[in-house]
């Protein structure tokens, strides 16, 4: 989901922060279709750019839906909008780059018509405040991730000329009553955010300060939007937070409690035809009864992404993860034991604070040791405010941090390779997400463990039928099969 790597690999599954961030428009009103039919495009538009991580697409459709809400309606195209924004990543150096990159094009459009209003979300927006309107003069809203209720408002204020800021944290917020506009979606997966906030503090990162404390949406708004999903045709589900493991939710009126595995049940219990996906487990939290759980339920699926960050105990302690390589043993173990079939993948970082060579093998062989399927892997960058930038140097050279990067990159290939050519001649149920990236002849789907099989396309099946696929290639990206 994060990646900023020089790539070696085709392992980058979503949004390359070195890459144009996504272009969400809304199906219904196709504002782009009425200006080619040559009728004038009528209201406000606006027009809005997705970096970052799941939650903040996920963010992206509740601001959508708040927009739509103050009479606005989704364009594909920046040159005719009348608001541009920009939901912005501050996870690494390198993501708030590209976001820049991005305000010196929206600049230029500003600069050829001058009511176009340019609106900063997200991370970067929080860590930065006001001081975005200082460093860069052309954007009139800086709006942080709790405050998104407010944008109507902020608008408004900027049509007249008022710039705006907006980065209250909140400690309640978590946007449940609001049904987000799906914009640009397959129509067969959906993201639902289940919480906001971390209250964890891995010392090398940005989250808790740009996402504020850690708070569980009720579950009974979950599986209302779960419902309305798969009454409207999606077929899959992802619950997003930054560590669902954590998720505890109490019913204000009864006092009953839910957890995670409790709130997994209740969603895979809306139809068995609904698969569930999750992210991101953290080691220290995940336990047998979400495994337990999983394994009883067809329909959630068998992948679980469990990032390690450094396979070695004394680094990990350094980056404050609050569990050391034996205990992340022990959890891949009890995964494999309660779900033989489970794909399992991690994030990992390079050339943290005084990491060795030899710490950096431990990282290493752990790739190997757990299997994992695929793996997000950056090299580590300082972030203003972390713990780790007030506590520790920065002292690994971007040389070596990048070599460890490139070792850790060919390592986790070779072993998604392997296990890619194990599933050849095996059977999967597949659900079908569109064409595949090069041919309108083949579909596209992924199978429980998440992983992507392209197969030849056969007359009446669609996205989000299931179907069952017998692989006969694969890559260590993709496998490729035929259906059955
Ligand atoms: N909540 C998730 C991670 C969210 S951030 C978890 O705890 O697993 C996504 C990934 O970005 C992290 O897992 C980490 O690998 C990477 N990351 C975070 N801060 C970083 C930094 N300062 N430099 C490099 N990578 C970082
Ligand atoms: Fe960042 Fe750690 Fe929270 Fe993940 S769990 S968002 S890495 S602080
Ligand atoms: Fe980036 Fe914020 Fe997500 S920093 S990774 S967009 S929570």
């Amino acid at each position: 989901m994060y990646n900023d790597n020089p790539t070696l690999t085709g392992l980058t599954k979503t949004i390359d922060e070195g890459k144009q961030g996504e272009v969400f428009f809304k199906e219904k009103t196709k504002p782009h279709q009425q200006a080619q039919s040559g009728q004038p495009e009528v209201g406000k538009h606006f027009y809005i750019e997705s970096y970052g991580c799941q939650m903040n697409f996920s963010d992206s459709e509740i601001v959508g839906s708040i927009l739509a809400g103050a009479g606005f309606s989704a364009t594909r195209n920046m040159e005719t909008a009348d608001l541009i924004l920009i939901n912005t990543c501050s996870i690494r150096e390198k993501a708030e780059a590209n976001v820049r990159q991005r305000l010196r094009v929206f600049d230029k459009i500003k600069k050829q018509r001058p009511g176009t209003l340019i609106g900063v979300l997200g991370c970067m927006a929080e860590r930065l405040k006001s001081k975005f309107l200082e460093e860069e003069r052309l954007v009139d809203l800086v709006v942080g991730p709790d405050a998104y209720r407010d944008l109507p408002k902020l608008v408004a204020g900027a049509e007249e000329g008022d710039k705006g800021v907006n980065v209250f944290l909140s400690r309640e917020e978590t946007y449940a009553d609001i049904s987000p506009l799906r914009l640009g979606s397959n129509g067969v997966s959906a993201f639902i955010s289940i919480m906001r906030g971390c209250d964890n503090m891995c010392s090398f990162c940005v989250v808790p300060y740009t996402r504020g404390r850690e708070r569980s949406r009720d579950c009974f708004s979950i599986v209302a939007e779960a419902a309305d999903l798969y009454n409207s045709g999606f077929r899959e589900v992802t619950l997003l937070g930054q560590n669902v493991d954590s998720y505890k939710w109490e019913n204000p009126e009864t006092g009953e409690k839910t957890n995670f595995a409790k709130l997994l049940e209740m969603v895979a219990n809306v139809h068995p035809d609904l698969r569930i996906r999750f992210s991101t487990s953290h080691p220290k939290d995940i336990t047998d009864e979400v495994l337990h759980t999983m394994a009883a339920h067809e329909n959630i699926c068998n992948y679980i992404h469990l990032p390690i960050q450094s396979g070695n105990s004394r680094v990990l302690k350094l980056m404050n993860r609050t569990y050391d390589r034996e205990w992340y043993m022990e959890r891949v173990r009890s995964i494999y034991r309660i779900i033989p079939d489970c794909a399992i993948s991690s994030d990992i970082i390079t050339g943290f604070c005084t990491e060795t060579e030899e710490e950096h093998q431990d990282t290493l062989s752990m790739i190997e040791w757990a299997n994992y399927s695929m793996s997000y892997m950056f090299v580590y960058s300082e972030r203003p405010g972390t713990l780790a930038q007030r506590k520790y140097e920065d002292d690994i050279p971007l040389e070596i941090k990048k070599r460890r990067l490139t070792e850790i990159v060919r390592l986790q290939n070779q072993v998604s390779f392997k296990q890619n050519q194990k599933d050849i001649g095996k059977t999967f149920k597949v659900l079908i997400e569109g064409d595949s990236k090069k041919s309108d002849q083949d579909f596209k789907g992924r199978n429980s463990q998440n992983k992507m099989i392209v197969f030849p396309k056969i007359k009446g099946y669609k996205p989000g039928d299931y179907v069952q696929v017998k692989v006969y290639g694969a890559t260590s990206a993709t496998l490729k099969g035929e259906m059955v």
